[in-house]
């Protein structure tokens, strides 16, 4: 037996998941009794915020950041990470609070991670599976990490993923303060900038199931700014290739 990585702290980012967020706390302290959770509600007009409140209250391991506009997930997570540094958590993780993402593969993602620096639950290895989702959805998300595969020369098969832990160390070293991605193109962003850093990166296989109550936040300007940041990432690269081929000459 491998000595577990402890305390892990799963940030849980919200904007009116009213009726998730208590099922999906309940979900997590089943399957790890011991990990806490951090809710970073962007000020839900729902009341999500006042509700993760009384749940604090009533467990201590459950906190809550409150921040008061809505700011897009990836602002969502780097406040979540800086709190969970500051607060000695030796792992984080990321997981949506709509049950998109099963609690019940945690254990399994945290095994993974004694060998590796950042898990990804991962939709597109062998065993990985999206339930529910409609087509334009789902070329969405394929073409999506198509496209961000081709552009970074990355492996990850779901590089898009938004159920991942982190060591604490990755993310103590991946300067977050000069992360600019406001979306969904977050996650691409950090599995690039964890690759880059030279850190060890596994997938593993989830299931994703599409939300049964309450509604997405994906939109157009998610898609958008993922397709600039990504190809500017990608040409960036290209470029710093040439450089380097350059010089060798
Ligand atoms: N605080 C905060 N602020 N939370 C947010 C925001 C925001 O601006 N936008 C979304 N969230 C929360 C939601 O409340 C939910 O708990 C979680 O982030 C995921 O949001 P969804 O809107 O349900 O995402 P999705 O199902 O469309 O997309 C999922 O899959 C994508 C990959 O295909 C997410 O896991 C994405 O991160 C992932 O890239
Ligand atoms: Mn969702």
């Amino acid at each position: 037996m491998t000595e577990a990585l402890e305390p892990v702290l799963v940030v849980i980012p919200t904007y009116n998941e009213r009726e998730n967020l208590e099922p999906i706390v309940k979900r997590l302290h089943d399957a790890l009794p011991k990990a806490h959770a951090l809710v970073v509600d962007d000020g839900s007009p729902d009341g999500t915020g006042e509700l993760a409140d009384t749940l604090a209250a009533a467990d201590e391991r459950v906190h809550v950041l409150h921040r008061t506009e809505k700011a897009g997930l990836g602002a969502a997570y780097v406040a979540g990470f800086r709190w969970g540094i500051e607060h000695d958590y030796r792992v984080l993780v990321e997981m949506d609070a709509d049950g998109s993402h099963a609690p019940e593969d945690l254990p399994h993602m945290l095994d993974a991670l004694s060998d590796a620096d950042l898990v990804i639950g991962s939709r597109y290895v062998p065993g990985g599976k999206v339930v529910n989702w409609p087509m334009s959805r789902q070329l969405i998300s394929r073409g999506g990490n198509l496209y961000s595969r081709l552009a970074l020369g990355a492996k990850v098969k779901d590089i898009t993923a938004g159920f991942r832990a982190y060591r604490r160390e990755v993310l103590e070293k991946l300067k977050l303060g000069t992360v600019a991605s406001q979306g969904y193109c977050f996650q691409i962003d950090l599995a690039w900038r964890t690759i880059e850093a030279g850190f060890t990166v596994v997938e593993v296989p989830i299931t994703f199931t599409e939300r049964a109550v309450g509604q997405s936040k994906m939109s157009k300007a998610i898609v958008r700014e993922a397709l600039l940041r990504v190809t500017k990432w990608g040409l960036r690269r290209r470029a710093a290739q040439l450089r380097s081929l350059l010089n060798r000459r």
